[in-house]
């Protein structure tokens, strides 16, 4: 059964194609295949979300499924049924299943249990979805008619603030899959830990991102200046050592200056001023964070489609 757990467990040729897709998909987007037809996909969140929960909500009914939308303090699993079984009655009735959860390890029990495809909406590892999304925006600008990979090759990631965070070891993994560039700025306490270089070796990648504890360093002919939050959902116990500890690391306008003149700002969101980046930049031209959020849409609808497809024996 075909999951989407990481960024690799789509082939650069089978990302090609999610990209090629979801561009075809937004192009058209109330008029285009209805691959889900009579499906019905579960939504599972164990943690908030705005754009993932109401993008694949939206995304599934646009491709003509039924999403049926789960909060796991509601379900058994919140009163201690377990992963294995919960795994195998959701493929009773399910035929897919998207999971946001804390700990990796639970998503992969879903996969290692379930017979229906899982998609990972985010967990403390790595946000997948969110990765895709984000080059596929990239792509959006720099190869408008193609979307094409190639493309990406050499471009430069400037990330900024927790580099120890799911979206750092995305796009760290990311931009090994696509020959780019990637330097991470941030405190030494949260440099990129040895998961994410564990990960990397499992998927036979290079081990080439760097890490600095000067910001300044990281954005010199950046393409794209990236941040997330400074307290990803479960860190709130430390929030208040994190964000004095990561203060260095804003992107500010002044940041911004020392990157390429086409350079991009960009943010998974939720943003919070005045802490990971400033207001002026999260409002200036540069800044291209609701064509991120927007497109969350329509590549996830490329990535149901795909695993669909993936899932169809062919005769
Ligand atoms: N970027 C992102 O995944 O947003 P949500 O937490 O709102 O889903
Ligand atoms: N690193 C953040 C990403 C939110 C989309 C978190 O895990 O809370």
């Amino acid at each position: 059964m075909k999951h989407f757990l990481k960024e690799t467990d789509f082939s650069r040729q089978q990302a090609q194609q999610v990209f090629t897709l979801a561009k075809a998909l937004k192009a058209n987007r109330l008029n285009g295949p209805q691959p889900l037809n009579m499906q019905s996909w579960g939504l599972l969140f164990y943690k908030s979300s705005t754009r993932t929960r109401i993008s694949f909500e939206v995304g599934v009914n646009e491709l003509g499924g039924f999403p049926v939308v789960l909060n796991s303090e509601n379900t058994q699993i919140g009163r201690g049924e377990t992963i294995a079984d919960t795994a195998r009655v959701m493929s009773r009735y399910l035929h897919g299943l998207v999971i946001r959860t804390f700990g990796h390890e639970i998503i992969e029990e879903f996969a290692a249990h379930a017979n229906i495809p899982i998609i990972n909406g985010l967990t403390e590892f790595n946000h997948p979805c969110q990765l895709y999304t984000d080059i596929f925006t990239v792509l959006e600008r720099i190869s408008p008619d193609a979307v094409d990979i190639e493309a990406l090759r050499g471009k430069k990631v400037a990330f900024y603030g927790d580099c120890a965070s799911n979206m750092a070891n995305s796009w760290i993994i990311t931009a090994a899959m696509f020959d780019m560039e990637i330097v991470l700025a941030g405190p030494q306490q949260f440099a990129p830990g040895q998961a994410v270089a564990d990960a990397l070796k499992a998927d036979g990648l290079p081990a080439n991102y760097s890490f600095t504890t000067e910001a300044a360093e990281a954005a010199q002919d950046a393409d794209i200046l990236y941040t997330d939050v400074w307290v990803s959902m479960g860190d709130e116990a430390e929030a208040e050592e994190r964000r004095a500890r990561m203060l260095p690391f804003q992107v500010t306008p002044e940041l911004m200056q020392l990157a390429k003149e086409t350079a991009v700002f960009m943010h998974c969101l939720p943003a919070h001023a005045g802490e990971e980046v400033a207001q002026e930049v999260l409002d200036s031209p540069q800044s291209i964070i609701f064509d991120e959020a927007e497109n969350r849409l329509h590549v996830q609808k490329a990535i149901l489609a795909k695993l669909v497809e993936c899932a169809t024996p062919t005769r």
